[in-house]
């Protein structure tokens, strides 16, 4: 595993699996994405009380199953008995938090490559980033693309450490005025921004100090286009299917 999985990025990645079609960051959101010809995704992960890897964005679980409170103070066991996939539509009734693990075996089963976003808790970061940095370790298939990101420079720097070899992006709302520095500090290859904050200048500016840059959640073609034509190398999308169909081939 090396920086090669940035050389051989596709143009559209899954936001949360394929959020938009199915409840995020599930299982049944990771094969939808692939069901729609999507070929990489990026899903959050982040810590249980019992120090268990699951697929998570938020840090409680209100919004996205039908309990509630904090996960870090959940064991796997309470979480496993939330419904993750009502809350999205009846049809995903039953659908439950994966763990990393199974994440992982789902994910090489569809050929997908993988953008794996910690999201620590606050105050968390660390333990985080080393109990995800300690699962990879044991159970990552070398095979599979693997590029890592955080909005969190401790726990990029801290997975860095256990993981040398695996590519990190380092993850921001709008770009830093030291981007630069800030990426060269947490050893990242990619900075990943949110699209409103993106211009061509800011584009060519990170591409040419030889860093590789993505936008998130880019959801209409013409703005991904515009993205790409302007040097990004991805977008992070909830509706995949639209822009594997709407953009120009490059
Ligand atoms: O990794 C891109 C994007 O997922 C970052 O923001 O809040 O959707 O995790 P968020
Ligand atoms: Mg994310």
């Amino acid at each position: 595993m090396s920086q090669s999985v940035l050389d051989h990025l596709p143009r559209v990645i899954g936001h949360r699996g394929a959020c938009g079609h199915a409840p995020e960051n599930t299982l049944a959101s990771i094969r939808k994405a692939a069901e729609l010809g999507t070929t990489f995704i990026e899903i959050d992960v982040t810590l249980t009380a019992d120090n268990i890897a699951v697929i998570q964005h938020d840090s409680d679980v209100d919004r996205c199953t039908n309990g509630s409170g904090p996960i870090l103070l959940k064991t796997l066991a309470e979480i496993k008995k939330l419904d993750a996939g009502s809350w999205f539509t009846p049809e995903f009734a039953g659908e439950r938090i994966p763990t990393l693990k199974e994440a992982t075996i789902a994910i090489r089963e569809l050929s997908l490559g993988l953008n794996l976003e910690i999201k620590p808790t606050n105050g968390w970061q660390i333990p985080t980033a080393e109990q995800v940095g300690r699962e990879l370790l044991d159970y990552w298939p070398a095979d599979v693309p693997l590029l890592l990101s955080s909005f969190n420079i401790e726990a990029l720097t801290a997975i860095g450490s256990l993981l040398p070899e695996v590519p990190r992006g380092y993850l921001s709302v709008a770009i830093p005025p030291d981007w630069e520095k800030r990426l060269k500090e947490a050893g990242c290859a990619s900075l990943h921004c949110e699209k409103e904050y993106v211009t061509k200048e800011k584009v060519a500016a990170v591409r040419s100090a030889g860093y590789r840059f993505l936008v998130y959640t880019v959801n209409d073609v013409d703005s991904a286009q515009q993205f790409l034509d302007w040097g990004v190398d991805a977008v992070i999308t909830d509706f995949p299917d639209r822009l594997l169909k709407g953009l120009r081939s490059s």
